[in-house]
């Protein structure tokens, strides 16, 4: 079976992450979502190319950024395209170090991979436009894990008309702050209790939590979370969900703080207040892998409708929003067999 050829943009916590995981998959299973997507396991990924713009990273080896030592600890890692304001913290590292758009498209056109799967900062909306533009007109689908817009009705078409998929956007976690909202209002609407009032305000000690503090980042995000748990109850009720703080001791974690007001018989009160921690990068992984590993299958088939229920599975803001658990059955039905 052919391998599945990905480029990486962002050698950021994600990255790493992916980059161990195909690493640490290639003898166990343990910890997998799905071990196998449409016939294909972890084994069946492969790297061809890592951009980024820190000048920190670029001009090294993922070996350099990831102590585990992996199959693709020798490649370079390139420079990508800037057309935001860079974050704070890679600026401090200096002057970023990137390429023309003209360069890039060359430069995937050389390396050929079937997919580019963008993992930069949160906030940069342009940068993460032209990757999509690239990718397209070097051929290869695009996956956005990012909360910028590129999965939207134009690029659909086009990407559709070159046999190609845009699966976007902005990632839903395994079991982050949002799936887990979804699921318990999925669950209390199926129970018959009316949720009346929601928040989810989310704390983090990672780089992207301190670059989603950037208000317009931050609204934005907030914004999609709210709609994104608004699917679930065939009713509006009063809910807010985003992230609230940044917290540098937690590190890669992240803790959502939920609270809910429900009414059940006799108006009676069903109050709800919890907290749940988990690891971001490694929450998202799953998500990934499965996604890349299904459109692969897809698109080996031209079966280019499937991008809609990948995205519903993969992410938060998708073309077509679809229930928790219907885009999961979903999902598993077209990939499991
Ligand atoms: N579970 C999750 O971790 C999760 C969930 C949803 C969405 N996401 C999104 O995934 C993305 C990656 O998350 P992360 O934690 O790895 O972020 P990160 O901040 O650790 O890494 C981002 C990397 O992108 C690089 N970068 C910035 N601009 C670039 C550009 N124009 N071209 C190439 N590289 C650029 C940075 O230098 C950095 O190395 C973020 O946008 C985040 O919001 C992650």
């Amino acid at each position: 079976m052919d391998k599945i050829k990905i480029a990486i943009l962002g050698m950021g916590n994600v990255a790493s992450t992916l980059v161990k995981g195909i690493e640490f998959y290639k003898n166990s299973i343990e910890g997998l979502w799905h071990p196998k997507i449409g016939g294909f396991s972890l084994y069946d990924i492969t790297i061809s190319a890592v951009y980024d713009i820190d000048p920190s990273k670029v001009g090294t080896k993922i070996g350099q950024i990831i102590d585990h030592r992996t199959d693709f600890s020798e490649l370079n890692i390139l420079p990508g395209i800037s057309e935001d304001v860079t974050p704070v913290r890679v600026a401090k590292n200096g002057q970023i170090k990137s390429v023309s758009y003209n360069e890039f498209v060359n430069s995937l056109k050389k390396t050929k991979p079937e997919f580019l799967v963008n993992l930069i900062s949160s906030g940069m909306e342009k940068s993460s436009e032209k990757y999509a533009k690239a990718a397209l007109e070097a051929g290869c689908s695009f996956f956005n894990a990012t909360s910028a817009k590129t999965a939207t009705g134009q690029a659909l078409k086009e990407f559709q008309s070159k046999e190609l998929m845009i699966l976007g956007d902005d990632l839903m976690s395994q079991f982050g702050g949002t799936a887990f909202h979804r699921g318990m209002i999925e669950f209390m609407t199926n129970r018959g209790i009316k949720v009346q009032k929601a928040y989810q305000l989310d704390v983090g000690g990672n780089q992207d939590t301190m670059n989603t503090m950037a208000e317009e980042t931050r609204e934005k995000k907030r914004q999609i979370k709210t709609e994104s748990i608004a699917i679930e109850a065939p009713y509006s009720f009063r809910s807010t969900a985003g992230t609230t703080e940044y917290a540098e001791q937690l590190g890669d974690s992240r803790v959502s703080y939920y609270w809910m007001e429900a009414k059940g018989f006799l108006n009676s009160t069903i109050e709800m207040d919890l907290s749940l921690k988990t690891n971001d990068s490694t929450n998202g992984c799953n998500v990934i892998v499965d996604s890349i590993r299904a459109a692969k299958n897809a698109l080996s088939k031209k079966d280019l409708t499937k991008a809609d229920v990948i995205s519903a599975y993969a992410f938060k803001n998708p073309p077509k929003k679809m229930h928790i658990r219907e885009c999961i059955k979903a999902f598993e039905d077209a990939f499991l067999n």
